[in-house]
């Protein structure tokens, strides 16, 4: 497999807190990557300080043999690195289509509004328009985004990611607080992409999700990583168990 990215001694200090401590970890391509760990162990500030939302305290990314640490998100979005958030963050008064339209100009506008009106052009609704219905949104395309579900909204984050022809897909958390039936139709999708070969970095609570779909799973606690490998391999660790599955038991 080739590597696609590779996080070298990542390290994300918020003050005293190390919210990421020395991290070195390999994406490939092609691969699905699940990140766990218990709540605050540093999943969305590992994607803050890869996407260039956080400039990470030291260490280095290294994207397709380049190194990219430290580069604001929008190069990093036109670089290939493509994220959702663990909280949705539509255009609420923009429809669904416009959603996707909108962010199909990340590789040629910085601004948001400013890509919507140059980017409706016939090609990228189109585009929009067959990722809308990949997605499994063509039904809602025209509602506004502040008049779906969550179900909708987690799935549009993944349609905006993708009408950018992304070649690192991260996707923080994709089916927190869904229905059983809503969480269905994102990992459906999830598997869709995998199929389709695509590099995928899953931050994901639910362990069967992550057993389900993912090749390898990294766990991360405090921080640090204490376990990496196939789905199998990682469930039976002693100190997952204990720092991870540990705590789900008793909930
Ligand atoms: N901008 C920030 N400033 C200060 N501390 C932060 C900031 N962002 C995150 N943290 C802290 O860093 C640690 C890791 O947080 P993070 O959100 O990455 O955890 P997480 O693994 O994504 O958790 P969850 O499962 O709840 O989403 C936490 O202690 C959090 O409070
Ligand atoms: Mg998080």
């Amino acid at each position: 497999m080739n590597e696609l990215m590779r996080v070298e001694d990542l390290k994300m200090y918020f003050g005293g807190l190390k919210a990421i401590d020395g991290l070195d970890l390999v994406i490939n391509e092609g691969e699905t990557l699940g990140i766990i760990g218990p709540n605050g162990a540093g999943k969305t500030t590992l994607f803050n300080a890869i996407c260039g939302v956080y400039k990470p305290t030291g260490g280095k990314v290294i994207f397709k043999g380049q190194e990219v640490q430290g580069q604001p998100a929008y190069v990093m979005a036109r670089k290939g690195i493509a994220r959702t958030f663990q909280i949705s963050k539509p255009l609420a008064d923009l429809t669904i289509l416009d959603n996707v339209v909108a962010a199909a100009g990340v590789h040629e506008y910085t601004g948001m509004r400013s890509y919507f009106r140059k980017s409706h052009t016939p090609e990228v609704i189109a585009k929009a328009e067959a990722v809308l219905e990949e997605t499994g949104l063509t039904e809602v395309r025209d509602k506004k985004a502040s008049d779906v579900s969550l179900g909708y909204l987690r799935r549009l984050e993944i349609a905006r990611v993708l009408v950018t022809d992304p070649e690192l897909i991260m996707l923080d958390e994709p089916c927190a607080g869904l229905s059983n039936f809503a969480i269905n139709e994102v990992t459906e999708l999830i598997l869709k992409l995998k199929e389709r070969k695509k590099s995928i970095v899953l931050i994901e609570h639910n362990l069967p999700i992550t057993m389900k779909v993912c090749d390898r799973i990294m766990v991360l606690s405090y921080g640090k990583k204490i376990a990496e490998g196939p789905p199998e391999v990682v469930k039976h660790d002693k100190q997952v168990i204990e720092a991870y599955l540990g705590e789900e038991d008793e909930a």
